[in-house]
């Protein structure tokens, strides 16, 4: 990754103390979708290295994966598939669920929206615990995808959340 892009990832995600509990530091993008260079950036940075593979979509996470997935898939030529945190989408769902620091959360995808052997690139902001990604990267896989890479802005690595996703290609534009 370039120094000029890494600089401006630092610049514009800034760290909110204690949100959305006491103890945690959220990462906030807001700044970064507010500079329209910026962003643009970022997107073509995510989608640059797969514009020679064929993607047939990209599945972005509820909700910051939808702001990034869905210009990375213009980019790429490529579909959008949404997934939704429970009891969002309307018709039949596939389902995953995964653990939280407290109780579980889950994460749906339309039964019809993935082809079977369709290749998709799933898009996220943050890989903290790797818990919503490993989801993803299941949930993808049960409705009939290949998963071709699981690319996030900004890997917390202090987390370890990438262990979670060893069988997956796993792209960070930085690591913190
Ligand atoms: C955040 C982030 C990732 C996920 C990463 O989403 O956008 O999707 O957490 O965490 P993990 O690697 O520990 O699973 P959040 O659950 O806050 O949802 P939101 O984007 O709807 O606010």
């Amino acid at each position: 990754m370039t120094t000029d892009l890494l600089a401006l990832i630092a610049r514009h995600v800034r760290d909110i103390a204690d949100y959305p509990r006491p103890g945690v530091v959220f990462k906030d993008i807001t700044p970064l979708l507010a500079d329209p260079a910026g962003f643009a950036a970022v997107v073509k940075a995510i989608a640059g290295p797969l514009a020679g593979e064929r993607i047939d979509l990209v599945a972005g996470l509820e909700a910051r994966g939808f702001i990034f997935g869905a210009p990375v898939a213009l980019e790429l030529g490529a579909g959008f598939v949404p997934l939704r945190k429970a009891g969002k989408l309307p018709a039949a769902t596939f389902a995953e669920s995964y653990d939280l620091e407290y109780g579980t959360a889950t994460v749906e995808v339309h039964a019809d929206a993935i082809s079977p052997g369709s290749r998709v690139l799933i898009v996220d902001d943050v890989l903290a615990t790797g818990g919503t990604g490993r989801a993803a990267v299941d949930l993808v896989r049960r409705a009939g995808g290949t998963v071709v890479e699981f690319s996030v802005l900004m890997e917390l690595g202090f987390l370890e959340g990438r262990e979670k996703l060893s069988d997956v290609e796993l792209r960070a534009l930085t690591t913190v």
